[in-house]
Formats: C-alpha cells, sequence, structure tokens
C-alpha cells in the first residue's frame, strides 16, 4: 500500500513535469496564449505548476510505457483509461489546460483540465484515489498554509484561486466544484478562525454558500459571506476593478447570519401580515438554531427592531426551535 501510494506520487509528478514542459512547447502556442489572455503570466504559470495535454489521445501514455510502467497501475492513477471495448488505453486529459492538485505537503494528488474554448466539460478532474480524497482537499491551501492569515476566503474554482493569489490574498482556497463538506471545514478549522465565502454570483454560487455555512459554523468556524455585484465571480471581478476594490469588499463582508436573513426576507411580502408572520416564524427557526446562543442573543434583539416585533414573541417562538448546545 505505501508503495503504492510512492508509485503514484511518482506518476503525478511525472505528468505535472510533463503537461508543465508541454505548455512551453512551440506546436502547444495556442494553450500558451489561452493563459496569456486569462492574464496568467509565466510567473504564475510555474508557481501554480500550470500545464497542457496534448491534443493526442495518448502521447502521455506512450511516454509512460517507455519508462516501464505497468498499464494496470497507470490506470489505476486516474490519469489513463481502458476503453471496454478493445481494452486499449489513452490518456484521460487531451487538449486541455492544466491544473496539478496538491496535498498539504505540496506534492501533486489529482488534476483538472480545462477546455480551452467553450465545450462539455469544461473542467475533467481527475478521479478519487488512494491519494486524493475530494472531501479533503482545498486547492491552494498548500500556498495559503505558509503563512498565518488573519481569515480566510473560499471561493469555487481553479481560476478564482490563482487570480487572488496574484492579487495577494494567498489566503484563498477553493473547494473545487464538490460540495463543501465537514472534511473541508475540519481542515479549514486547523489553519484558522474565521472564513469568508466569496462564491460565483449566481443561483447555484448563494445556494452553495447557504449549504456552506452551517458546516463551517459547526466546526467553531466564524462565517462571514461577500457576493459579488456586478461580476460572475472573483476573477472575473479582479479582471475589473482591481485588488483594492477587492480588499474594501472583504472589509465589508456581511455577517453569514444577515446573509441568511436577507434571503429567507427574499422570499416574502412583509407588508403582508400573514407572510410576515412567516417570515418571523422562518427567522425563529433561524435564530433558534444558530449554533451559539451570543449569536443567537445579540440577532434576537436586533431583528425585534428591526422587524417590529417585540422580543417576548420572538423569544417565545425560537424557544420551539432552540436546540440546546453546551
Ligand atoms: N467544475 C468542475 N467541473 C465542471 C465545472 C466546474 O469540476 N464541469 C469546478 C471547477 O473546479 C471550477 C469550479 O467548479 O473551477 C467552478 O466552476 P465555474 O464557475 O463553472 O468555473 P470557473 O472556475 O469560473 O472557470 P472559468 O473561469 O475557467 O470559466
Ligand atoms: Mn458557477
Ligand atoms: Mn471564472
Ligand atoms: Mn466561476
Ligand atoms: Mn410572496
Amino acid at each position: 500500500r505505501a508503495n503504492k501510494k510512492a508509485l503514484f506520487l511518482e506518476i503525478y509528478k511525472k505528468a505535472a513535469r510533463y503537461y508543465y514542459y508541454s505548455l512551453n512547447q512551440r506546436e502547444n502556442e495556442h494553450a500558451l496564449n489561452y493563459f496569456y489572455q486569462r492574464g496568467i503570466s509565466q510567473e504564475v504559470i510555474k508557481h501554480f505548476g500550470l500545464g497542457y495535454a496534448p491534443a493526442d489521445y495518448n502521447i502521455f501514455y506512450r511516454m509512460m510505457k517507455q519508462e516501464g510502467y505497468e498499464d494496470e497501475d497507470l490506470v489505476e492513477s486516474g490519469l489513463f483509461i481502458k476503453s471496454k471495448s478493445k481494452g486499449v488505453v489513452f490518456d484521460r486529459f487531451s487538449d486541455r489546460v492544466m491544473f496539478p492538485i496538491f496535498n498539504i505537503n505540496k506534492k501533486v494528488v489529482a488534476f483538472g483540465g480545462r477546455i480551452l474554448g467553450e465545450g462539455q466539460p469544461k473542467y475533467l478532474n481527475s478521479p478519487e484515489s488512494l491519494l486524493f480524497d475530494k472531501s479533503r482537499t482545498l486547492y491552494g491551501l498548500h500556498i495559503a498554509r505558509q503563512e498565518k492569515h488573519p481569515y480566510y476566503i473560499l471561493v469555487e474554482g481553479y481560476m478564482d484561486v490563482i487570480a487572488m493569489h496574484v492579487a495577494g490574498f494567498t489566503q484563498t482556497v477553493a473547494s473545487l466544484g464538490t460540495a463543501f463538506t465537514e472534511g473541508h471545514a475540519r481542515l479549514l478549522k486547523r489553519h484558522t478562525e474565521q472564513v469568508v465565502i466569496l462564491y460565483d454570483s449566481d443561483g447555484a454560487g448563494k445556494k452553495a454558500a447557504l449549504r456552506a455555512i452551517p458546516i463551517l459554523r459547526s466546526q467553531g468556524i466564524q462565517v462571514k459571506v461577500l457576493q459579488l455585484e456586478d461580476s460572475k465571480d472573483p476573477d472575473e471581478f479582479l479582471k475589473k476593478h482591481g485588488a483594492d476594490e477587492m480588499r474594501k469588499l472583504l472589509e465589508e463582508a456581511e455577517s453569514h447570519v444577515w446573509f441568511r436573513i436577507k434571503e429567507i426576507e427574499s422570499q416574502y411580502h412583509l407588508d403582508l401580515p400573514d407572510e410576515r408572520v412567516k417570515f418571523l416564524q422562518e427567522i425563529a427557526k433561524l435564530l433558534g438554531n444558530l449554533e451559539s446562543s451570543i449569536e443567537q442573543n445579540i440577532y434576537t434583539k436586533e431583528i425585534a427592531m428591526k422587524y417590529q416585533v417585540s422580543l417576548d414573541a420572538l423569544e417565545a417562538e425560537i424557544k420551539k426551535y432552540f436546540v440546546a448546545k453546551q
């Protein structure tokens, strides 16, 4: 088992080197230009070990065979696929720009590959393996953890992490499309007490933020949420507005409680009495389920004032939902 891990680490390292080398080959200029067009310089390519898997369907496979690797191991590594019909082995990634995924020891354990233009799937990721557990891996953590940061920033994608790091926010990590899990939260808790969620500004990003909040809170992490208004994600925002604007927004990021309240509020017409009642009942449920009773106390008072309901009534409603926690 230990040998197998070492073997896979060796295969991923070879792969990362090969993709990096290929990116800088004259015939693959289009791939390098793709990165340049997205504002990724040679320095950033090196820092993140970015690369390119050539269009030829088995060029990397042939290289690995020449080096003496066995089909079985290559396929098990996840970087190669064996066709069911003919049993032919070929590269999983072709004609994609490559993002190596590192574990916290800075070893490559997986890859994500992006199509150069439009097309499906936009990103292809290598499968989970002995070394790669998606729900315990955060892209960018191997760099973020090198320094102490007052808080971490959680984004959705590879390009967001890279753009944020380039802009100086080296505490940015991504859960890479997979739903944020308890494993991710545990991992973050080892490095920080506070997380700002900065997901894409579409409906999916908002939903994913609402799901991530209780998972982070259950690990005792303080949570803030920042929603971008005029850009679809942090990468695009930084291109439009730059790092200083981003820094300002991060400083103003709102508490997860207000983010959740606003979300609930958007579902009701507060000028209609019946809807107001339902709204406040939902808010009471939210408050009753908050992980911290201090938080609960503070927000209960604020909400009673803001929505003009008596504190007694609100507290009575909250008690119905209150989950006692020591
Ligand atoms: N993702 C994935 N598979 C897909 C689409 C997305 O694994 N088919 C993951 C990737 O990690 C991606 C993240 O989800 O980075 C966010 O997806 P999306 O917002 O669609 O992509 P971006 O990161 O914004 O990519 P780009 O800017 O290159 O379009
Ligand atoms: Mn998205
Ligand atoms: Mn993007
Ligand atoms: Mn995006
Ligand atoms: Mn309504």
